[in-house]
């Protein structure tokens, strides 16, 4: 197996991150090589904002976490899972020395039907998948968080987005401080179909 295979197979999610930090030059590049990935007729629909400022750091918290804790009242959950989930998320969003919120942006599609708006959505997650590569290959760590998708206009109004970069994601990128969850592959043969 050559070294880019192995490169590829070695990235993994971590969760608990070194205070470090990380250099801008570094995030300008790991942006860069995001903005490489392909796209559905080369629209780049993915947007990507850097959260530096402490300030919007504590609203984003703020944001998905009152939206957390609703989402999770209603779905029924009790007290305690609720304020032990706040409180992991917030812990998470304070520790990670990177935060990027992945956005698509809703008016980069070529026209307006469901497999356009699809496309530019897979487009942005790929874009998100080459993020979390490009910060492997500078020796760090990332995780993929889902929370944003689920607080997309909290997360605008926390962070001032124009209405039209939907939030789809946000990742964590520092120095592991952990070690990644163990991970079984699901057996080839249930993912392929060779015809
Ligand atoms: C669409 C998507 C949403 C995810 N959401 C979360 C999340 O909200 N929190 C989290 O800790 N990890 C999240 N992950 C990371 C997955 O849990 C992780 O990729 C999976 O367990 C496989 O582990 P690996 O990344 O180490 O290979 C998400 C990943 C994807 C692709």
């Amino acid at each position: 197996m050559n070294s880019a295979h192995e490169f590829l197979r070695s990235r993994r999610s971590v969760r608990r991150f070194k205070p470090d930090p990380i250099p801008d030059s570094v995030i300008e590049r790991i942006l860069t090589t995001a903005a490489y990935a392909p796209s559905a007729h080369n629209c780049q629909p993915w947007r990507f904002v850097l959260v530096k400022d402490q300030a919007a750091r504590t609203r984003l918290g703020l944001a998905l976490t009152t939206k957390m804790r609703v989402d999770m009242q209603n779905e029924g959950a009790s007290e305690s899972e609720i304020e032990k989930r706040v409180a992991n998320s917030l812990r998470r969003i304070d520790e990670a020395p990177v935060i990027i919120v992945l956005c698509r942006d809703a008016t980069a599609v070529r026209v307006d039907t469901p497999e356009e708006t699809i496309m530019n959505i897979q487009s942005t997650a790929l874009a998100g998948l080459q993020i979390l590569l490009a910060a492997h290959a500078e020796g760090l760590d990332g995780n993929w968080i889902c929370w944003p998708l689920y607080a997309k206009q909290e997360t605008q109004t926390a962070l001032n987005l124009l209405g039209s970069w939907e939030p789809q994601a946000m990742i964590f990128i520092g120095y592991a401080n952990d070690v990644a969850k163990d991970k079984t592959l699901k057996p080839m043969i249930d993912m392929v179909k060779v015809i």
